[in-house]
């Protein structure tokens, strides 16, 4: 499916190259950051085509389910827990090429196989992750923990 899709819609690589432009001009001058994390959701969403793509919100001492895109997910994740909860505690990007072999992992959906979850840093603490889902295994490599990093750094939190 990934192959086919990069006849049309070019690598990984040059999507992001593409998409990354998009999502500055949508979120520049703009600063209500519900408004933000809603529109890079659909951004990624779009163009990717992943299964669940969204943001959790520190808030207190748990993650708060943010703007997503994708089927429901679970509201409240603590710090520690699934790979949400270890990405906020260990400030580091999470690469899972198959979900059920995380220890924690916390499955919002069956269909979930990979999954991405990039911390989002504000004075050397987490204030948010945006959480990457795909229904494919080994969906994510250092590309994207490259580009997603990028994207994430351009939220003014
Ligand atoms: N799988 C995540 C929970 C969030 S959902 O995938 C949207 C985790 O283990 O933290």
């Amino acid at each position: 499916m990934a192959e086919d899709l990069s006849i049309v819609k070019g690598t990984k690589e040059e999507q992001y190259q593409s998409i990354i432009p998009q999502i500055r001009a949508l979120i520049e001058g703009e600063p209500d950051l519900i408004a933000n994390l809603a529109n890079i959701a659909a951004a990624l969403k779009e163009q990717f085509g992943w299964f669940w793509v969204g943001f959790y919100l520190v808030k207190g001492d748990e993650l708060v389910l943010g703007p997503f895109q994708g089927p429901v997910a679970c509201t409240r994740i603590r710090k520690g827990r699934g790979v949400c909860g270890t990405c906020w505690a260990n400030k580091e990007t999470i690469i899972v090429p198959d979900v059920e072999k995380f220890p924690g992992h916390i499955a919002c959906s069956s269909l979930s196989k990979s999954e991405i979850v990039i911390p989002a840093v504000l004075y050397n603490e987490v204030v948010a992750v945006l959480d990457v889902d795909s229904d494919s295994y080994d969906s994510f490599d250092e590309t994207d923990k490259v580009y997603l990093e990028k994207i994430v750094e351009m939220i003014s939190f």
